[in-house]
C-alpha cells in the first residue's frame, strides 16, 4: 500500500480503517523527496513559510507568487503524498470567483492536487465554489494564524461553551460544503474528539490532542530549526539547527587553519 499515490479520497478511506494519517508541511524539492520516501501521507506547502523559510513575523505577508514558487519546488520531489498548497492570506473572500481563479492557480501553474483554506462556516460558499470547480478543499479551524489580528495572538481555541459549540457547527458546516478533510489547530484535546466523532471526513489535528483522524506539524519545528516561539504540542525530534551551527562552525575553522581542502578533496 505504500507506494499506492494517496488522494483526498484515500485520505477518507484512511478514516474508515481507523488508520492515522500522518503529515508535514514542506517548502521545497529536496524535503519533498525525504518525506515521500520515509512515507509522508500529506504534505502541506504551508503559508507557515512565511515565518520559517522566508523570515517573516507572521503568516500576513506570504503572497500567491511565493505559495506558487514553493509549491512548484515540493511537486518537483514529491511522488506519493497527498500535495496540498495553502491558500495564502487575502487569496480567498473577496469573491468567490477571485477564490476559484487563485485555487485553480496551484492546480494549473504549481501541481498542487488540492489547497487548503482557513475559517468556518463563514467562508463555505467560497470553499463550496473551489470544490464545484474541481479542487479538493482542506478546510482548517480553532486557531486560524491568518486571522491573528483580530484573534490577538495565538491563543488555544474552542473553550467554553459557546467556542465549542461554533466550532462544532463550523466543522459539520464545511463537511456539508465538501472538504474532504479537516485540520484542527490548538483545541483541548476533549472538543477535537468531539469533532473527529462527529464529523464523516478525516481529521487532522496540530495542537488538538491524541483522538485526530492524523497529525500534521511543521518541519523546521519537529527537527529543531525554528528559533521562534515554540508551542506547548510541538515534539522536537531531532536538533538539526544546532547539528547545521556545528558543521559549518567546523569548516569554517578547517578552511581558516589551511586544513581543508587536502589531498583527498582535491584534483
Ligand atoms: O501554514 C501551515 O504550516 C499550517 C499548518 C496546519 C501547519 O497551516
Amino acid at each position: 500500500m505504500k507506494d499506492t499515490k494517496v488522494t483526498a479520497v484515500s485520505l477518507q478511506e484512511m478514516k474508515g480503517r481507523a488508520e492515522k494519517i500522518v503529515s508535514l508541511t514542506a517548502y521545497d524539492y529536496y524535503t519533498s523527496r525525504i518525506l515521500n520516501e520515509a512515507g509522508v501521507d500529506m504534505i502541506l506547502v504551508g503559508d507557515s513559510l512565511g515565518m520559517v523559510v522566508l523570515g517573516y513575523q507572521n503568516t500576513l505577508p506570504v503572497t500567491m507568487e511565493e505559495m506558487l514558487h514553493h509549491t512548484r519546488a515540493v511537486a518537483r520531489g514529491n511522488t506519493r503524498a497527498l500535495l496540498v498548497a495553502d491558500m495564502p492570506f487575502m487569496s480567498v473572500g473577496v469573491s468567490s470567483e477571485e477564490t476559484v481563479r487563485n485555487a485553480g492557480r496551484f492546480v494549473k501553474e504549481a501541481g498542487a492536487e488540492a489547497v487548503k483554506i482557513e475559517g468556518g462556516a463563514e467562508i463555505g460558499p467560497h470553499v463550496e465554489s473551489v470544490v464545484r470547480a474541481g479542487i479538493p478543499v482542506l478546510g482548517h479551524i480553532g486557531l486560524t494564524p491568518q486571522d491573528v489580528l483580530v484573534m490577538g495572538g495565538y491563543k488555544v481555541q474552542g473553550r467554553g461553551d459557546k467556542a465549542e459549540r461554533k466550532l462544532l457547527d463550523d466543522a459539520r458546516a464545511l463537511q456539508e460544503r465538501g472538504v474532504f478533510a479537516l485540520i484542527l489547530e490548538c483545541l483541548p484535546a476533549t472538543l477535537a474528539r468531539k469533532i473527529t466523532e462527529s464529523v464523516l471526513i478525516p481529521t487532522i489535528g496540530i495542537g488538538a490532542g491524541l483522538h485526530c483522524d492524523g497529525q500534521i506539524l511543521v518541519l523546521h519545528d519537529i527537527l529543531g530549526m525554528y528559533a521562534g516561539h515554540k508551542a506547548r504540542f510541538v515534539k522536537a525530534y531531532a536538533q538539526l539547527g544546532e547539528a547545521m551551527k556545528e558543521a559549518v562552525g567546523i569548516y569554517f575553522s578547517e578552511v581558516r587553519k589551511g586544513v581543508y581542502p587536502d589531498g583527498d578533496h582535491s584534483y
